[in-house]
């Protein structure tokens, strides 16, 4: 398993591997990882030749008041992770992205507006910009993102749509604790107390899910579950929505496409979460 640190030695490690005629597939991540990452391995290593993983903390994709400085950073961890499935090809570590003066972004719109954008406005133009440069300095031809960050994998999809590049996307299904917390980094800042609150987001979910099948009037169904949230020592709710899953539009009734997307507080840390219905 190679360690590249700069792009110029991921160029010459990814024109060896195109030369050689073999298709590479990219696992974008933050670094500390868990098991969801992992899956996303699996799920490339019957559709390319190589996988690389790539670790960086993206400070574009942070505001000032977020984690950006004590997002946990566990480097030689996740190396020994990476090396134990066997299947990962290359981490691409880059110590540096954005030379001095950067200032070309990528702002999506679309299926990037309400949601995360309402509560987080910085969030996707540095996801989309970091995620079209990882695809330009790998030479990626084959990406996976997981669905926990399912507005997050629906902007991926646009932005290579609107921007015609040649990348195919995969989503990956959301990994779950035994108990149905939603794997994520961030679950390793929810205190003992948090953590034993934390899954019933999931449980809610499932509920909410089965009485939207049921053919109740979703906006009721919707309230009672955000009452419940609160009432189980949820701090804050952002969204807890029910949607179309291509085009994130708000449904009122159950819809064959539909997806319930959920962004809930819990004391300082903030859980995501999604669920087909
Ligand atoms: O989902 C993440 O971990 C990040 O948003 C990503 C896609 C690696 C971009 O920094």
């Amino acid at each position: 398993m190679k360690i590249l640190r700069n792009k110029h030695e991921m160029a010459a490690q990814f024109a060896l591997w195109k030369k050689a005629g073999l298709r590479i597939g990219i696992v974008p991540t933050m670094g500390n990882l868990h098991n969801g990452h992992l899956s996303l391995l699996d799920v490339l290593d019957a559709r390319a030749d190589k996988i690389i993983t790539t670790i960086y903390v993206n400070p574009l994709q942070f505001a000032p008041d977020e984690d950006f400085n004590v997002y946990p950073r566990t480097h030689e961890e996740d190396f020994a992770k990476l090396r134990e499935t066997g299947k990962c090809d290359a981490i691409f570590i880059p110590e540096q992205m954005y030379e001095d003066g950067h200032a070309t972004t990528i702002q999506p719109a679309g299926v990037a507006l309400g949601y995360e954008t309402e509560f987080r406005p910085h969030f996707f133009e540095g996801v989309a910009t970091i995620v079209h440069k990882l695809f330009q300095q790998t030479g990626a031809d084959i990406a996976v993102f997981g669905e926990k960050d399912y507005q997050q994998l629906q902007v991926i999809k646009q932005m290579v749509t609107d921007l015609d590049l040649s990348v195919e996307i995969l989503a990956s299904p959301t990994i779950r604790e035994a108990d149905g917390l939603a794997m994520s980094s961030r679950n390793g800042y929810l205190t003992p107390a948090e953590r034993q609150i934390a899954p019933i987001l999931y449980q809610v979910m499932q509920e909410t899910a089965d009485q939207i099948r049921g053919g109740k009037p979703v906006d009721t169904i919707l309230s009672q579950a955000c009452r419940k949230i609160l009432a189980s020592g949820f701090s804050a709710i952002d969204y807890f929505s029910y949607c179309d899953a291509q085009t994130l539009a708000n449904a009122d009734s159950h819809i064959e496409t539909g997806m319930l997307l959920a962004a809930i507080h819990l004391g300082n840390v903030r859980l995501i979460d999604q669920l087909k219905v």
